[in-house]
């Protein structure tokens, strides 16, 4: 138990660590590790030489100007790096063609699709489930580009998501049948991904057994849903107090803001919305319940421009502040956190052994959830021995080995895994989009996959 905290100390500070040694990294990423510490202990420490001579030196020379600038420039740089090191951008050529050909801009475009497709390439894909299907860009490619498919599950909570993914869905297998390949089994749901197991057995009662082979959650809101101002998950659109996903589920944002605690209502600002000036908000937001409540995001979002101090809008303004509010409540209403970290526990049980699950997050809680729980699905075996006493499946030492081996031969996009016995990290650093993707994806921008492999 020790050496798993250990680890797990190690891992969430791994930019500034030394690798443990149950960790396991190919030769050149440790080279760039040891040599990106080294620059930065050089810099850091010229730059408070300059520093302490800039003290020395009142009087505003040129001289002194130039000196001011360059440590800048040099504090810039060191942010930079440390930017990059937390995490890995995409090198991977960006396929405008094939977003295009399966994303839908009129309803929503797949984020990460060539990386995602890279992720499930080198995979047998007999069985794959898509947990979050929205327009089922991704589900459409990956079906597409796997005619070894037998068995396709889609899941959404949001029905609207449902029908549109269904029709692109039947129109990707009529085109297989006609090229007389295989058809999938196929299986397409409005379901809660908590309920993945589930809707597994119905599926296929051997699945348990075999495991399924690739898994994908893709998380967050659809374009479709943004868009939609009636379903009132837009700053920018006025339209009522909802942010269901589920259109059938009880509780609203509207029940949030006019009747949840006063306590309640300040912790899901504080920690969902990750709000500095929650407080003030929390108390803006109790005091309108006095003269009707809030009904509508307009009046949500007026409230909020009234209360925040740069009122400017933009990046720096009530916008932020809006998005953060908008954040903890869709949070809250849709209970996310939770969910996510119960059925990532869940979906990765269900693989099968060398199957894969993916996730792309797009705010930091999210992240930080997927990376905890995957340590934590690398660093103790309970989680396999429940699958196993559940009817799922482990590989052998020789099987383990064997697959190592070919992630190392044939996978270029894995930068740097971390091998355990039972679970293989396979992004140590979460992949982000590259730099075309996030010109032409705006919402691509805050994206990051993570991916976990069982052995
Ligand atoms: C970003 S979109 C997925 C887009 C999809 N990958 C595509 O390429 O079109 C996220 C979808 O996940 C769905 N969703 C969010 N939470 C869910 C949950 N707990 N269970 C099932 N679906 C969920 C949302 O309704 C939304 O349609």
């Amino acid at each position: 138990m020790a050496a798993a905290s250990l680890l797990k100390t190690l891992f969430l500070n791994s930019s500034l660590s030394p690798s443990p040694p149950l960790l396991s990294f190919s030769p050149p990423h440790r080279r760039l590790l040891i040599s990106f510490s080294t620059t930065t202990s050089k810099i850091t420490s010229k730059t408070k030489k300059k520093s302490k001579k800039t003290k020395q030196n009142q009087k505003p020379t040129t001289k002194n100007i130039n000196d001011a600038i360059k440590d800048d420039v040099k504090s810039k740089r060191l942010a930079d790096l440390a930017a990059v090191k937390r995490r890995t951008r995409s090198d991977k050529e960006f396929d405008e063609e094939a977003v295009l050909k399966f994303g839908d801009s009129g309803s929503h475009i797949p984020v990460m699709l060539g990386e995602v497709l890279e992720v499930f390439g080198c995979v047998q894909l007999r069985s794959f489930v898509d947990c979050t299907l929205g327009a089922a860009g991704h589900s459409s490619a990956i079906i597409q580009a796997h005619s070894e498919m037998q068995l396709y599950v889609g899941m959404d909570v949001d029905p609207v998501a449902h029908e549109k993914a269904r029709a692109r869905i039947d129109d990707i297998l009529h085109a297989k049948s006609c090229s007389s390949a295989l058809i999938p089994k196929t299986h397409i749901a409005v379901e809660n991904f908590r309920n993945v197991r589930s809707v597994l057995s119905e599926v296929d009662k051997n699945i348990k057994v075999s495991g399924i082979d690739g898994i994908l959650m893709d998380l967050g809101m659809s374009s479709m849903q943004v868009n939609n101002s009636k379903r009132g998950f837009s700053v920018l659109n006025n339209g009522p107090l909802d942010m269901r996903m589920n259109p059938k589920a009880s509780l609203k944002a509207e029940d949030i803001l006019n009747s949840w605690p006063d306590t309640e209502l300040g912790r899901i600002l504080r920690e969902y919305g990750e709000e500095s000036n929650w407080r003030s908000l929390q108390n803006k937001i109790v005091k309108a319940r006095l003269s009707g409540g809030l009904h509508s995001t307009g009046q949500l979002v007026d409230l909020i421009r009234n209360s925040t101090f740069n009122a400017k809008g933009g990046r720096q303004g009530w916008i932020k502040t809006a998005t953060r509010v908008f954040q903890a409540l869709r949070i809250a209403v849709n209970d996310e956190l939770r969910t996510l970290e119960e059925s990532l526990h869940t979906c990765f049980n269900c693989l099968a052994p060398g199957g894969r699950l993916a996730v792309i997050s797009f705010h930091s809680l999210e992240d930080r959830i997927v990376k905890q729980t995957f340590l934590n699905i690398f660093s103790t075996s309970s989680d396999i021995n429940q699958a196993i006493a559940e009817g799922g499946s482990c590989s052998n030492d020789k099987d383990a080995i064997k697959l190592n081996r070919a992630i190392d031969e044939q996978e270029a996009w894995v930068r740097q895994m971390i091998k355990g016995k039972n679970a293989i990290i396979l992004t140590k650093r979460p992949i982000t989009p590259s730099e075309d993707e996030e010109k032409l994806n705006v919402r691509s921008r805050s994206a990051k996959l993570r991916v976990i492999q069982k052995v």
